[in-house]
């Protein structure tokens, strides 16, 4: 049985054709060990290095939107938002890498990454075009800068005029848009543009979105997500496929310390060969915006191989208070969050944006208790790597995040003056990635 594995484990990584006869397995581990070894290196001409380049694992995003369904209520009434999760929209991930560069000495190569997004009406729940009622991320945005950043002197003329233009441009709490413009296709916040015209006089507005047009994955697809170098792993093994820099950095831009700028790990599709129970494993995100850590948790069997499930210890999101290490995820010491959420305003452009995991599985109650319609659950919303221990590579994984937007009562503010602080959810999503074995390989292993 064990050699039938491991002849599946070099097959799908293209190593079998260089062995013959399936004694040979498990009389000579350390010759597999080599073997492995030898194969997992990004160079030209390998099977690795073409599955690198172009996953064969196939790639979907399921994206779930919260619809608040007591709008009115909620903005005059002081009522607690009352969410319903409507979904899955779900999309094909055609995900390529493309190289860019190599640097021998340093064994490294040098890529972007390019994701194409291709919706799947035969899996998701309904069309883009439907309607939903959601938190008005750019309002939140445009009040959480206008009251960081406006001087004191320029505040009582700045203020009734943002008050007065938000209700020209009815930028409520909660506004009513269509899933594409929420998605990919982004819609125009026209307000932006005014308030530059009437207000650049006398303080200078940040842009606080791409060509003033808000979608959470507008100007995503077709396009590169930054330039990652990655070890080769030729000179060492234990390299294979770690990230060296991003963008051509070592460390992040994002946070206030050394330790949470570092950039660990690799991009989550695969680890270095021969990974342990006992090894933490790392992942950069970039939506994130930081390296994650994945503990073991169990052994998962995926159609006859066995792996080691991965997930994010509650010990992760805890707040600073509880875990120190935290401390230079919160941009201000005087009111970092609660446990269970990770603050994103450094990373974009001042928004308030706080991620967590789905339905604030694994955060703190606080959260859960001021919206009504929630219901966290661990098998659909926890974070997962499942990972073939000999080879490093990723054969299942959930990769689950929710974004939230800090809604803050502005006395200042007429759109906002009647509501209670709460961190509403916007919208979740599952990256998912299923190793299915293509049929060539099912014959081996029933000819083994
Ligand atoms: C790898 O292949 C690419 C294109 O096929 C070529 O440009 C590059 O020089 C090759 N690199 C090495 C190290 O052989
Ligand atoms: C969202 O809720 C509104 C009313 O509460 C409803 O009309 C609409 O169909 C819902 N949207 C979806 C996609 O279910
Ligand atoms: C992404 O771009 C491709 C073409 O490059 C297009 O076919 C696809 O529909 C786009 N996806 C979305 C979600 O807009
Ligand atoms: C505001 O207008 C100036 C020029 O009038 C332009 O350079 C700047 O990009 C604009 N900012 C935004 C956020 O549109
Ligand atoms: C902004 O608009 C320009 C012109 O329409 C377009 O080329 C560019 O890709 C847009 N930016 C993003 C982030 O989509
Ligand atoms: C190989 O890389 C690992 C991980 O970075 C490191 O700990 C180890 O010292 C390296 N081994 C050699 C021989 O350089
Ligand atoms: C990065 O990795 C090092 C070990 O290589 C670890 O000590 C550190 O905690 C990690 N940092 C983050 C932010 O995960
Ligand atoms: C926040 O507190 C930590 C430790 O308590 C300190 O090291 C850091 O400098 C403080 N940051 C700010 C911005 O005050």
């Amino acid at each position: 049985m064990v050699s039938r594995i491991i002849k599946i484990i070099l097959v799908a990584i293209g190593a079998v054709a260089c062995i013959s006869g399936g004694v040979l397995y498990a009389m000579f581990p350390k010759i597999i060990k080599a073997k492995i070894e030898e194969q997992l290196i990004l160079a030209n001409g390998t099977t690795t290095y073409e599955n690198w380049k172009n996953i064969p694992i196939p790639m979907y995003v399921r994206f779930y939107i919260f619809n608040v369904t007591n709008p009115s209520d909620f903005m005059n009434n002081n009522a607690k938002p009352i969410v319903e999760e409507v979904g899955p929209y779900t999309f094909k991930i055609n995900r390529k890498k493309e190289v860019i560069g190599r640097n021998e000495e340093r064994d490294t190569v040098q890529y972007n990454e390019v994701n194409t997004y291709i919706f799947q009406p035969e899996i998701s729940a309904g069309t883009q075009d439907e309607m939903v009622y959601v938190v008005n991320a750019p309002l939140q945005g445009i009040a959480k800068i206008a009251t960081k950043n406006i001087p004191p002197l320029i505040r009582p003329f700045f203020m009734p005029l943002l008050s007065s233009l938000l209700i020209h441009y009815k930028e409520y709490v909660i506004v009513k848009r269509k899933i594409r413009q929420l998605l990919f296709d982004g819609y125009e916040v026209r307000l932006l543009k005014d308030l530059n015209k009437s207000a650049s006089r006398f303080v200078k507005i940040p842009p606080l979105l791409p060509n003033n047009t808000f979608g959470l994955f507008y100007g995503k697809n077709a396009t590169s997500g930054g330039t990652f170098t990655v070890f080769t792993g030729k000179s060492n093994s234990s390299r294979f496929t770690l990230i060296d820099t991003w963008n051509n950095k070592r460390f992040l831009p994002y946070w206030s310390s050394k330790y949470c700028n570092m950039i660990n790990g690799t991009d989550g599709g695969q680890f270095p060969p021969h990974t342990t129970k006992e090894e933490i494993l790392y992942v950069f995100s970039t939506d994130l915006c930081r390296s994650l850590n994945f503990e073991y948790e169990k052994e998962v069997n995926i159609k006859g191989i066995k792996t080691n499930r991965f997930t994010i210890p509650a010990q992760f999101y805890a707040a600073p208070v509880a875990n120190p290490d935290n401390q230079c995820f919160c941009s201000n010491n005087q009111s970092c969050l609660n446990g269970g959420v990770i603050e994103l305003t450094t990373c974009k452009r001042g928004a308030p944006v706080v991620a967590s995991a789905p339905h604030f599985y694994q955060a703190s109650k606080q959260y859960l208790q001021n919206v009504i319609g929630l219901k966290p659950d661990k098998t659909l919303h926890q974070t997962f790597l499942d990972v073939e221990p000999m080879t490093g590579l990723v054969l299942n994984a959930r990769k689950r995040i929710q974004l939230n937007i800090d809604v803050k009562r502005t006395p200042e503010l007429e759109s906002l003056q009647s509501i209670n602080d709460v961190l509403i959810p916007l919208a979740w999503l599952s990256e998912v990635s299923q190793f299915s074995l293509p049929a060539s390989i099912i014959i081996i292993f029933k000819q083994s």
